[in-house]
């Protein structure tokens, strides 16, 4: 499975290139489009819209109507780790193995190359409007979704909360909050996206929600833990920032081990949500593949 997982992401990978080419901006002044470019196509892992392809799968969807959601994920993804990555924020150099963004273009364009590619989401998001038989209704639910995710309750939210406990002690509840605001929610939104796209029953929509909300928060306790114990190259970012930063993290707060443990505990968790699932659906296989991969993903 962990073979076919790594094919699947590949086609993941170029079915989100060709996305991203079809809604990128056009006209946009050279440097900007330049600036953009660099960053939306520096190799990214493409894990939220695999989340989404895979969960439109298991619902028995076709990938093509994925397209304006994977697009819109990758660009809003993109910008918050352009702006994450400011001096203002983590100040970073290296990024998808690259230097980042402000380093190559200066604050300014990379401020704004991230500001443009938020609002490029939003018209990637809205071609929905070109699949015939999807109920204007669903569309507003989905924006809605997407702009609460992104936004200050969400994921904007969320980077505010980890700045704020730089060289704090805070509670482990309140770092699972910001754990769930600042990565949980993307997470969240790429497959509960597919859920409303494809279609899930009620039931189907809440497992999936189950899922997700526990993928996301591993997924950002995994970033946490390859910070301290993973490999530069392989991650394509400087590790140890996050003690030079003073961040709040797990393996900073209950230390590495309990935050693997909490990692492992989290994995089963979105995996035994899938239960109610497995009753009806055929090919959630690699929602299962997706929950492993997190857990021990080293990139
Ligand atoms: C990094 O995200 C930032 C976090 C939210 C933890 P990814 O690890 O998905 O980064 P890319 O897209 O593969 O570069
Ligand atoms: C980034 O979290 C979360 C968002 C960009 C929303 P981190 O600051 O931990 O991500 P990395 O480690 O720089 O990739
Ligand atoms: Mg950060
Ligand atoms: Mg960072
Ligand atoms: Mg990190």
């Amino acid at each position: 499975m962990m073979q076919d997982i790594r094919a699947y992401m590949r086609l993941v990978q170029e079915e989100t290139e060709r996305a991203l080419r079809r809604y990128l901006p056009k006209h946009a002044p050279d440097t900007l489009q330049e600036a953009i470019a660099y960053s939306l196509f520096a190799g990214g892992k493409r894990l939220r819209p695999l989340f989404h392809f895979a969960t439109l799968e298991a619902l028995g969807a076709e990938r093509s109507i994925g397209y304006p959601v994977v697009a819109a994920l990758e660009m809003v993804h993109t910008y918050s780790l352009i702006h994450d990555d400011l001096p203002a924020m983590d100040n970073d150099d290296l990024r998808r193995g690259k230097p980042t963004n402000h380093k190559v273009f200066g604050e300014a364009v990379a401020i704004l190359a991230g500001d443009a590619l938020q609002a490029q989401a939003f018209f990637a998001l809205s071609d929905l409007l070109s699949f015939p038989g999807l109920p204007p209704a669903k569309l507003l639910v989905l924006f809605q979704g997407f702009a609460r995710a992104i936004g200050a309750e969400g994921m904007v939210g969320g980077q505010v909360l980890d700045l704020e406990a730089e060289g704090k002690n805070i509670e482990l509840d309140a770092l699972e909050h910001l754990h769930r605001l600042k990565t949980g929610s993307l997470i969240v939104f790429s497959v509960e996206s597919a859920a409303i796209l494809g279609g899930a029953k009620a039931k189907e929509h809440e497992a999936l929600v189950r899922y997700a909300r526990a993928l996301g928060l591993a997924f950002q306790v995994q970033d946490d833990i390859l910070d301290v114990i993973g490999d530069e190259k392989m991650l394509g970012k400087k590790t140890r920032q996050d003690d030079i930063q003073q961040k709040s993290t797990y393996p900073a707060l209950i230390g590495l081990e309990e935050a693997q443990k909490f990692r492992d505990r989290l994995i089963e968790e979105a995996k035994q949500a899938l239960d109610v699932l497995t009753e009806e659906r055929q090919s959630i296989q690699i929602l299962f593949a997706i929950a492993d991969l997190v857990g021990t993903r080293e990139s």
